[in-house]
């Protein structure tokens, strides 16, 4: 099993530590998601209850650990946080839980992909807060009944289609996060600029904003490049001309597309005459992973409506022919598209 960690460490990065927001009044948008949690927290809190199971669901980078990580702070529990895949036996899930605290909340990350006997045995866990172990070998085996201390699950997964029903249905709470606009991204930078204690001009943070692809972990990224670029090349202040400078060299277009998308886009569009075509097929012509580009690519730009799906494949819109034709990438495609 995978070392249990607490979720800051993640990131690999200490920053992350302050740049994550404590409270749900700190956090910035997700409006729907932020009342709805506020008030079962409450009530929760004011029934001196554990919270009932909360499922968040949504593309990546858009914030599922830190509101898991707010959720027990409001809650004043602890968090335990672990990945699907990182539990490979009941054994690991069944030590988890049992080191748990009353109240306390397990976020599990990745949750549609915990190994189906494990998701087996999370099911009278969540529901009555208790385990059916089975011990000893083949033809020996029994199975011993552990309680547990009532607690709060919040599962995080990408992918809300890839979970079974019995899971899906054992959460009282289901959140759909959604991608950012850009006056969200826009406080959420100046708050990372606070942070980062690095000065950043007004139309710098909006640049940086509009270019973040709806997602707080991208401007964050971004953010920290930028900053390089401005302490190296200018006097550590960020900005529009070094903000502009260093997007642009790192291949974000002025939409916050990356090369990957323009990849995407270009390759329906020049290889399969605009679609439909399959993802399958997409994938394959641009070297890249069915799942990552259904997961991260594909999302935002159907959002953006760059793209649409059909039951035969993915068509490129009139909005990503313009987009090829007008882009300042053109000039890294072999043939203009218009
Ligand atoms: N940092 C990353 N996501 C955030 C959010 N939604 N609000 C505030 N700060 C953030």
């Amino acid at each position: 099993m995978e070392r249990i960690i607490d979720g800051h460490e993640q990131a690999g990065d200490d920053d992350i530590l302050t740049l994550r927001p404590q409270l749900l009044s700190e956090y910035i948008g997700q409006e729907n998601a932020k009342e709805m949690l506020g008030i079962y927290i409450k009530a929760a809190l004011s029934r001196n209850e554990s919270l009932d199971h909360v499922l968040l669901y949504g593309p990546p980078g858009l914030g599922k650990t830190t509101l898991a990580e707010i959720i027990a702070n409001e809650l004043h529990v602890n968090v335990k946080t672990v990945s699907g895949p990182s539990i490979e036996k009941s054994g690991d899930l069944a030590s988890i839980l049992t080191s748990l605290n009353e109240g306390d909340v397990l976020f599990i990350d990745e949750i549609h992909r915990l190994p189906s006997y494990v998701e087996e045995i999370l099911y009278s866990a969540m529901e009555d807060y208790y385990l059916d172990i089975v011990i000893g070998k083949e033809g020996q085996s029994k199975s011993i009944r552990v309680d547990l201390p009532p607690f709060t699950l919040v599962g995080a997964t990408t992918r809300f289609g890839d979970l079974s029903a019995p899971l899906r249905d054992r959460f009282g709470v289901v959140l759909r996060l959604n991608y950012y606009n850009p006056n969200e991204l826009y406080e959420i930078i100046k708050r990372t600029s606070q942070v980062y204690e690095t000065a950043i001009t007004e139309e710098a943070a909006k640049e940086l904003a509009k270019r973040s692809r709806g997602t707080p972990r991208i401007a964050n990224r971004l953010f920290r490049r930028v900053r390089d670029f401005a302490l190296v090349l200018g006097d550590g202040k960020i900005n529009l001309e070094i903000c502009r400078y260093a997007l642009n060299k790192l291949m974000i277009d002025e939409n916050g597309l990356d090369e990957t998308d323009l990849k995407y886009l270009k390759a329906i569009i020049s290889q399969f005459k605009g679609g439909p075509v399959g993802l399958e097929t997409i994938a394959a012509s641009i070297s890249e992973v069915c799942q990552t580009i259904e997961d991260v690519y594909e999302p935002y730009l159907l959002q953006e409506g760059y793209i649409n799906r059909t039951p035969r494949g993915r068509i490129a819109t009139a909005k990503a022919y313009k987009l090829l034709g007008y882009s300042f990438m053109k000039g890294l495609f072999e043939e203009d598209i218009l």
